[in-house]
């Protein structure tokens, strides 16, 4: 088989060649089933072995060719004409194309609004991982040995040190540790909870994190930031209230309400007729997460806080199940 004759033998069959049709032609002549560049091929198999690697070298080279120089001589042959293209006829009657696209995530969309927020009032994006270490999620957070969340009940553990993070306190750490006061970030994320689940507990949510360090900041920056934040996104009559609470990386530690976003307070089924939601937990930066990062806790004071994004979601668009978020039904998705 003398490779350089099939392909002179091909360049002048493809030259020749005057319309699609006889194109077409040379194409059945080389790669059809009793094709020139197929019997090649097939020959492959029959040759000694010494010989097959470059028989079979050869041959695919040659295919190769062959549809280079069919799909160039067919661009020969068939100019593409754009003013014909544009001038072929428009039949108006047709049904229109319903010009859906998609959308983004109700989630998506809320988050966007509250980052948009708190990017005004200066906060920075910071992130952290999902797989976290047992240290950054509980221990450097000044959780003691015994705290019921590190159970296994409530936390996925992957191995004896390693979990899917049940918050995103532990960005708080991680960033500390890389950056000196004062920084002023939130941290958004999806997090893990061992639940059993209903349509208010989920397995896995979305939280914002926020950490404000300086010297000198004071439960009533706290205060003020989370009002002005609750206030731009539900609207400028919403009041809020501290509740005392206990966390262990913050003290003293509050549960904030707001009053509720469907009957401004006054009773209704959203907020279960007493007028106020529970909105976020919030507290002072506790001393031991400061030693735990190098902080000097007679020097620096910070604030933090925790939203979950379902949460506000599901509080501003009447959701009632929190399942909804990640069963991808696009009739839900859809509304937003
Ligand atoms: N990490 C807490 C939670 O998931 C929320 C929180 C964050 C509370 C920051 C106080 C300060 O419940």
């Amino acid at each position: 088989m003398d490779v350089d004759k099939i392909e002179s033998a091909l360049r002048a069959d493809i030259a020749a060649a005057g319309d699609p049709e006889a194109l077409d032609a040379v194409r059945v002549r080389y790669l059809g089933r009793k094709g020139r560049v197929t019997a090649m091929l097939r020959a492959i198999s029959d040759a000694p072995a010494e010989d097959r690697p470059r028989l079979g070298a050869e041959s695919n080279r040659i295919k190769i060719l062959v549809e280079e120089l069919l799909a160039a001589r067919r661009a020969e042959l068939v100019p593409q004409d754009e003013n014909a293209f544009y001038a072929a006829p428009i039949d108006g009657t047709l049904p229109a194309t319903d010009g859906s696209s998609g959308r983004r995530h109700v989630l998506v969309q809320t988050f966007n609004e509250m980052r948009g927020i708190f990017h005004g009032m200066g906060y920075r994006l910071a992130s952290g991982p999902e797989v976290e270490l047992e240290y950054y999620n509980f221990q450097s957070l000044n959780f003691p040995e015994e705290h019921p969340s590190r159970d296994l009940q409530d936390t996925f553990y992957l191995t004896d040190d390693i979990l899917l993070r049940t918050h995103t306190s532990p960005v708080q750490v991680r960033y500390m540790e890389e950056h000196t006061p004062p920084l002023k970030i939130i941290a958004p994320g999806r997090v893990y909870r061992n639940e059993a689940i209903d349509q208010s507990h989920a397995a896995e949510f979305h939280q914002i994190e926020g950490l404000y360090v300086d010297t000198d900041v004071s439960m009533a920056d706290l205060k003020g930031d989370i009002a002005l934040f609750i206030q731009q996104l539900f609207g400028s009559k919403t009041q809020i209230r501290f509740k005392p609470h206990f966390f262990p990386f913050t003290e003293p530690s509050v549960d904030v309400d707001m009053t509720c976003f469907g009957c401004a307070g006054s009773g209704c089924s959203i907020c279960g007729q007493t007028g106020w939601i529970e909105i976020m937990g919030a507290g002072m930066v506790h001393p031991n997460v400061f030693r735990a990062v190098g902080y000097d806790p007679d020097q620096y004071t910070g604030f933090a806080f925790g939203i979950g994004v379902d949460r506000v979601a599901m509080i501003r668009h009447g959701i009632d199940d929190i399942r909804l978020f990640l069963a991808n039904d696009v009739r839900f998705l859809r509304q937003f």
